[in-house]
């Protein structure tokens, strides 16, 4: 769990990340990340629009890690595109979070419902608050998640800082091909949330059948197809023994058969929320 990826500016970033997507606020987003913090995991992915930013922000004080031991990501929400906003939602996410900096900061989606008229210019003037951000020290990178190829093009049209990770829905059943193409062109860490499908690869028999050879459960074998494809998973639980499994991925790996075997299960859980691609 200390291994890292290096992005395009040279920060290094821990290769597996404690996801928190529909991590209920409170004592449970609290406690899992205690959890994940005494587990090992140096990696947390939070965003403004999951709600547990405060207790998240306990548990990184509690944990009484070094701050610069922890990578910490958060992500604009969609009502908040915008130069001025952009600004403004940083400085509410590092103080809910209590932190001077973030690690990474995120736009959360390209192209949210309040800006469908205009989602590239107001992507455009949120990057520009992003990379004022960046420049002054308050986020060591930044970059975008749920992006496309067009909605990426489009900001590369007026970008001066190329954003260094771009995290998607990713996972055996939604490989996302294309835009994971794109990244890897531009040097763009691809980071996949959900990389359990939101839990739909639990029951795929034929990731079972690879599991049962390696004496792995079947998450660990979704989580470790990821970090071969050079992908950073960020699985979510909220259960102790869970995110210690999740964190167990560096003692085997999988043959070159076994990845694509896995590679063929493309829409084995049926569509992600393809509603998600574009109605944001
Ligand atoms: P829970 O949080 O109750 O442990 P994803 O990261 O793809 O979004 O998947 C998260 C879902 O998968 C959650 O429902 C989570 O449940 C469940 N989950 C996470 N890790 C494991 C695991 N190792 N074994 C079984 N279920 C898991």
């Amino acid at each position: 769990l200390t291994d890292t990826y290096t992005l395009s500016n040279g920060v290094k970033i821990p290769v597996v990340g404690f996801g928190t997507w529909q991590t209920p606020d409170g004592d449970v987003a609290y406690q899992s990340t205690i959890d994940a913090l005494a587990a090992g995991y140096r990696h947390i992915d939070t965003a403004a629009a999951y709600g547990n930013e405060e207790s998240i922000g306990r548990a990184l004080k509690d944990s009484g890690i070094a701050r610069e031991e922890i990578f910490v990501t958060s992500k604009l929400w969609n009502d908040m595109h915008g130069y001025e906003s952009a600004k403004q939602a940083l400085d509410d996410t590092l103080k809910r979070l209590d932190l001077d900096y973030l690690d990474l900061y995120l736009i959360h989606w390209p192209n949210p419902k309040a800006n469908r008229d205009n989602w590239a210019e107001a992507n455009a003037e949120t990057w520009r608050a992003m990379e004022e951000a960046y420049e002054a020290g308050k986020v060591r990178a930044i970059g975008i998640s749920n992006f496309q190829v067009h909605h990426f093009e489009e900001l590369l049209k007026t970008a001066k800082v190329t954003p260094m990770v771009n995290q998607l829905f990713v996972n055996p059943s939604d490989m996302e091909d294309e835009i994971v193409a794109f990244n890897n062109e531009h040097n763009v860490l691809t980071e996949a949330y959900s990389p359990l499908g939101t839990g739909k690869m639990l029951t795929v028999a034929a990731i079972q059948e690879i599991a049962d050879k390696y004496n792995k459960s079947v998450a660990q074998i979704a989580l470790r197809w990821s970090l071969q494809h050079g992908f950073l998973p960020l699985p979510k639980s909220t259960h102790k023994e869970r995110i210690i499994e999740n964190g167990q991925l560096f003692d085997f790996e999988l043959t070159a058969d076994d990845m694509a075997a896995l590679d063929k299960l493309e829409g084995v859980a049926g569509s992600h929320n393809d509603a998600d691609k574009t109605n944001f």
